[in-house]
C-alpha cells in the first residue's frame, strides 16, 4: 500500500520536473508504457488471490488514472509555454511609432487628389477612369467638339501620328472624355468624378505640359443649376477648410454645356501670397455647366427624360492656391528639397471626414 503512495508521488514528481514534450514522453513510456512500472504491477495482479486483487485492483487503476492525468496535465502547461514563446517571437509592436520623418514625402498633387477624392466620395460620388491616350471621338467628336471647331485650336493638342485606319489619337488634353466613356458604358443616373493627367502643348509660370484635372458629371432626373452651385460651394468649404468663401459664377462658353459658367474663387493678394476666403479678388478655379443636350443624344440619353450638370477643374491650381505653391513648374521639376518643403508625411490623412463634421458645427 505505502509502496504504491510512494512509486505515484516519485513518479508524479518526474513528470512534473519534465521540461520539454520530448522529456516528458520519455517518462510517459517508462512508467505508464507496456513495459512500464505500472503497467507491470497490473500484470502483477494476474498472479493475485481474489482477495488481493479486489483491493488492490481499484488502488492500481486509481494510480494508473491519476498518472495518465498528470501526464496529460503537464503536456498541456508545456504546450501552452511552447505556443506563448512562439507568440511572443512573432508578435508586432503595433504602439511603437512608424518612423515618419524618412525621406519620402507625398507629393502635394497626391495629396490634393486624395483629399478631393474623399471630398466627393462623401457627398456619393464614385471615382470613373479613362485612357490618358485617348481617341479622337471622347476627346472632342462626342463632347460637341467637331471637327474644324475652332475650341479645338484652344486646345494645344498633341497629336499621335495617323493609325492604319487614318485615324490621329491624342493625348487627351482634358479629363471630360471620361464623361463620355462613362455615358456610353452604362445607364444613368450618374454621379462620378474623374481625376487623372492631362496634356496640353503649354509651358509656362502657370502651365505645363502635363498637369492635373478632375471632371464630375453627374446625370439624373431634374437635376439644375442649384445642385451645381450647391456641391461646388460644399466642395470648396471643405477643401479650402474655409466656412464663408467666396463663389463667383461668371457665363462661360465650353461646347459640352448649355448654359456654361467659369467658377471664381475670392480671395486677396498680399505680399504675393494669395489668401482665400478675403479681400475682393478672384481666382478662376474651373469651368461647369448643364451638360450640353447635343452631348446627351450623342450617348444615346434622352435630354427630356435626364439632364445633368458637369464640371472640370484644375487640380495643380488649386493646390497652388492651398498651400501657397508660386510656380506650377517646380511641381514636376523633382527638386528634392521643394518635395521636402512642400509634401506630406505618409500619415497625413485627407481628414475629411472630421474637417466637414466640424464646419457643420461651427456654422
Ligand atoms: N474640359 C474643360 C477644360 O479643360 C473644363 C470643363 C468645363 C469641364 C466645363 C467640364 C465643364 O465638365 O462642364 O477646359
Amino acid at each position: 500500500m505505502q509502496d504504491l503512495q510512494t512509486l505515484e508521488s516519485e513518479i508524479a514528481a518526474n513528470i512534473k520536473a519534465a521540461t520539454d514534450l520530448e522529456q516528458l514522453e520519455v517518462i510517459r513510456i517508462a512508467e505508464l508504457g507496456k513495459k512500464g512500472r505500472v503497467s507491470l504491477l497490473m500484470r502483477e495482479l494476474g498472479k493475485m488471490s481474489p482477495d488481493e486483487k479486489k483491493e488492490f485492483g481499484p488502488k492500481l487503476n486509481q494510480l494508473k488514472n491519476s498518472l495518465n492525468d498528470a501526464v496529460q496535465d503537464r503536456k498541456n502547461s508545456l504546450e501552452e509555454e511552447v505556443l506563448n514563446i512562439k507568440l511572443k517571437s512573432e508578435s508586432v509592436d503595433i504602439s511603437l511609432s512608424v518612423v515618419t520623418k524618412g525621406q519620402g514625402s507625398i507629393h502635394p498633387i497626391s495629396q490634393v487628389m486624395d483629399e478631393v477624392t474623399e471630398i466627393f466620395t462623401e457627398m456619393g460620388y464614385s471615382v470613373a477612369e479613362g485612357p490618358e491616350i485617348e481617341e479622337d471621338f471622347y476627346n472632342f467628336t462626342a463632347l460637341n467638339i467637331p471637327e474644324e471647331h475652332p475650341a479645338r485650336q484652344m486646345h494645344d493638342t498633341f497629336y499621335f501620328p495617323e493609325d492604319e485606319d487614318g485615324k490621329r489619337k491624342v493625348l487627351r488634353t482634358h479629363t471630360s472624355p471620361v464623361q463620355i466613356r462613362t455615358m456610353m458604358d452604362g445607364e444613368p443616373p450618374y454621379r462620378i468624378i474623374a481625376p487623372g493627367r492631362t496634356y496640353r502643348n503649354d509651358s509656362d509660370a502657370t502651365h505645363t505640359p502635363m498637369f492635373h484635372q478632375v471632371e464630375a458629371l453627374v446625370i439624373d432626373k431634374d437635376i439644375h443649376m442649384g445642385h451645381l452651385k450647391w456641391c461646388i460651394e460644399e466642395f470648396c468649404r471643405k477643401f479650402f477648410e474655409i466656412d464663408n468663401v467666396k463663389i463667383r459664377f461668371r457665363p462661360s462658353y465650353f461646347p459640352f454645356t448649355e448654359p456654361s459658367a467659369e467658377v471664381d474663387i475670392g480671395c486677396s493678394f498680399k505680399d504675393g501670397e494669395v489668401l482665400i476666403g478675403e479681400g475682393d479678388d478672384w481666382l478662376e478655379i474651373m469651368g461647369c455647366g448643364m451638360v450640353n443636350e447635343r452631348v446627351l443624344e450623342n450617348v444615346n440619353i434622352d435630354p427630356s427624360e435626364y439632364q445633368g450638370f458637369a464640371f472640370g477643374m484644375g487640380l495643380d491650381r488649386i493646390a497652388m492656391l492651398k498651400w501657397g505653391i508660386p510656380d506650377l513648374r517646380d511641381f514636376f521639376a523633382a527638386d528634392l528639397r521643394w518635395l521636402k518643403h512642400y509634401g506630406f508625411q505618409a500619415l497625413d490623412i485627407p481628414s475629411l471626414s472630421t474637417r466637414s463634421s466640424s464646419i457643420k458645427g461651427s456654422k
